[in-house]
């Protein structure tokens, strides 16, 4: 345990010890903290969803009505009239576990079972979930609320924007390109002003394959995003048996089958929470990569930006910039903003100051005898336009986060074990084998979020602390030691601030790794930006990853998410199968959480 408050550090809680338990399978917070488990796989999100079978026999229709596997980011959207005691929670839906069924992933003859593969899809998603405070001022779900939502794998979805109707969009299913089914792998997160919810597509290419390997060869919008081409796709194998997951070319069907199918992915959806009927719109003007978040940057005149990484190594940092300004109460207005906008790449100069570059047809090489007939193979080929357009390939980048006042901008590198080998080291990712990853920080230019030009800075290496040994007493190599003033943490994930600047930082590492020992499990820590002082507030079960945060508007209650714990997390009873679960929590004296 470390002392409270030093100083006038923002760091007003006791920090807590790694834990290297290798049974542990409960979240343990800060003293004076209470952590609840709040909402977990299969719980009900519809008020008539049958009740959660604990050998996992639900059915798919079952799993639609209730919540999902993997809870990764959220948001919480208070009612305009009931700020802190009343609010929707939208929660995603990552991918699955093998625990979603009662004996795992199965394969017959090469086949999935489609009865199975519906589960996984009705698993995956997103659930929105109104919360309120009772008498007592605890926080509860409101179990028959109207605007209680499942959203799935299955979802009728609109396409706007640049791609919407484009033949690259067309598939034998949907002749116009105009409706999706479904939104995958939903990582991280974002929000807009004007209340809506912005779901991320980020793994998409795992559930593709094109068996075709010519045509893989030669289809930058299946290779340059790692498409499986022989065997089953990477995750599930739902193309053995649901047509549109195989996206291998069909000669004489309308569109060529499903080729497109994989273009119809990759997308920021917008939701609207509060408007339970409406359909999901992929927002094609952001551009086309495995996206992890979409976090807003709101300058004073309503000017925007949204940040995203790419999380595959060597990715790069994107934002997006509409073209009009967010006018409060213009609704209808508002609602046509990220269809028409910039969407930028970032390249991290050596002398610490960095340019974004814009995607734009015509600009940087991105012209027809290169492979970008117009804007809209631009924004599908958004990797391929950013190596042409010189971008500087990252660390993994996952979570973006913006200082609530100074609107300076934060990036989380989780780890990449290919720099120094795929790719040469630089300033931005100075590390060899880098294990455990870093976080950059940058100022736009006069603070404008639409600025093309910005200083940065590395504000930390993640790490074992300066002068660390390893089990058998030697010094631990250069590359694994951080420059973290505070406690260790490996692979930072989550990334956010609170109202007051603090800076929560939440881990993602393989806890199981030999590399990983003196990290104990996952967890949450909150630096302080401007002394750097970190420290440790939660650590959560084995084998988990912690991701996914969001607080009431009066900071006094935080929900976090603990994904694909390992043992029996929430039971923690040594035998109950395990379940992805939000996590509340609260000050045991009602106060700021971290103050
Ligand atoms: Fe799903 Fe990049 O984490
Ligand atoms: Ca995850
Ligand atoms: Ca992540
Ligand atoms: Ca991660």
């Amino acid at each position: 345990a470390r002392a409270a408050t030093r100083g006038d550090s923002l760091l007003g809680f006791e920090g807590i010890p790694t834990q290297l338990d290798q049974h542990f399978d409960r979240v343990e917070v800060a003293p004076g903290y209470s952590a609840r488990v709040f909402f977990s796989w299969g719980d009900p999100v519809h008020a008539d969803a049958p009740e959660w079978q604990p050998d996992a026999s639900d059915d798919w229709q079952a799993q639609l009505k209730q919540a999902g596997d993997n809870h990764d980011g959220m948001h919480f959207f208070p009612f305009p009239d009931a700020p802190d005691s009343r609010g929707l929670l939208a929660i995603n839906h990552e991918y699955v576990n093998p625990t979603l069924h009662p004996d795992g992933i199965s394969l017959v003859d090469g086949r999935r079972p489609l009865e199975q593969v519906r589960k996984e899809q009705a698993a995956h998603g997103l659930s929105v979930i109104e919360v309120r405070k009772d008498a007592q001022g605890e926080w509860q779900r409101v179990m028959d609320s109207p605007y209680n939502r499942r959203i799935s794998g299955m979802t009728p979805m609109a396409i706007a924007g640049p791609l919407a109707g484009h033949a690259a969009m067309q598939t034998m299913d949907d002749p116009e390109g105009q409706t999706v089914l479904g939104t995958l792998n939903n990582c991280s997160s974002g929000f807009t002003p004007w209340g809506t919810y912005l779901v991320c597509e980020e793994n998409w290419h795992n559930y593709f394959v094109n068996h075709d390997a010519d045509d893989l060869a030669a289809r930058v919008s299946h290779n340059r995003y790692g498409i499986a081409g022989s065997g089953m796709s990477k995750l599930y194998g739902w193309g053995t048996v649901d047509p549109r997951f195989d996206a291998t070319p069909q000669a004489g069907q309308p569109h060529g089958g499903f080729v497109n199918e994989p273009h119809r992915f990759g997308w920021v959806v917008e939701v609207d929470p509060f408007d339970p009927q409406s359909t999901p719109i992929k927002r094609t003007a952001f551009g086309r990569y495995c996206r992890e978040c979409s976090v807003l940057s709101l300058g004073e005149d309503g000017r925007m930006a949204f940040y995203s990484g790419d999380d595959t190594k060597g990715e790069y940092v994107y934002k997006f910039v509409p073209n009009g300004r967010f006018v409060p109460g213009a609704d209808a207005a508002n609602r046509r903003l990220l269809d028409e906008g910039t969407l930028y790449v970032a390249r991290f100069d050596a002398d610490g100051s960095g340019q974004w570059l814009a995607l734009a047809h015509g600009e940087h090489g991105l012209t027809a005898e290169n492979g970008f007939p117009s804007q809209a193979e631009v924004l599908l080929n958004a990797r391929a336009a950013a190596d042409r357009a010189g971008a500087t390939p990252m660390d993994r980048p996952e979570w973006v986060a913006v200082h609530p006042e100074t609107r300076e901008v934060y990036v989380t590198l989780t780890n990449n074990d290919g720099r120094g080998a795929k790719q040469p080291l630089d300033k931005a990712n100075p590390r060899p084998n880098n294990l455990h990853g870093q976080i950059l920080r940058w100022q736009e230019e006069g603070g404008d979020p639409t600025a093309t030009r910005f200083d940065w800075e590395v504000f930390l290496l993640a790490g074992e602390n300066r002068g660390a040994r390893d089990a058998q007493g030697q010094a631990v190599a250069a590359n694994l030691v951080g420059t973290i003033d505070g406690d260790c943490f490996s692979s930072p994930d989550g990334l956010a601030f609170d109202r007051d600047g603090r800076l929560w930082i939440q881990t993602d590492f393989d806890d199981d790794k030999p590399t990983m020992q003196a990290m104990g499990t996952n967890q949450l820590l909150c630096a302080d930006p401007k002394t750097r002082e970190v420290r440790r507030f939660l650590v959560g079960p084995r084998g988990c990853e912690i991701t996914g945060i969001t607080w009431s508007p009066d900071y006094r209650a935080m929900w976090i998410n603990v994904q694909h714990p390992a043992l029996s997390f929430p039971a923690s009873d040594g035998r109950s199968r395990p379940r992805s679960s939000t996590v509340l929590i609260t000050k045991n004296d009602g106060g700021v959480i971290g103050s």
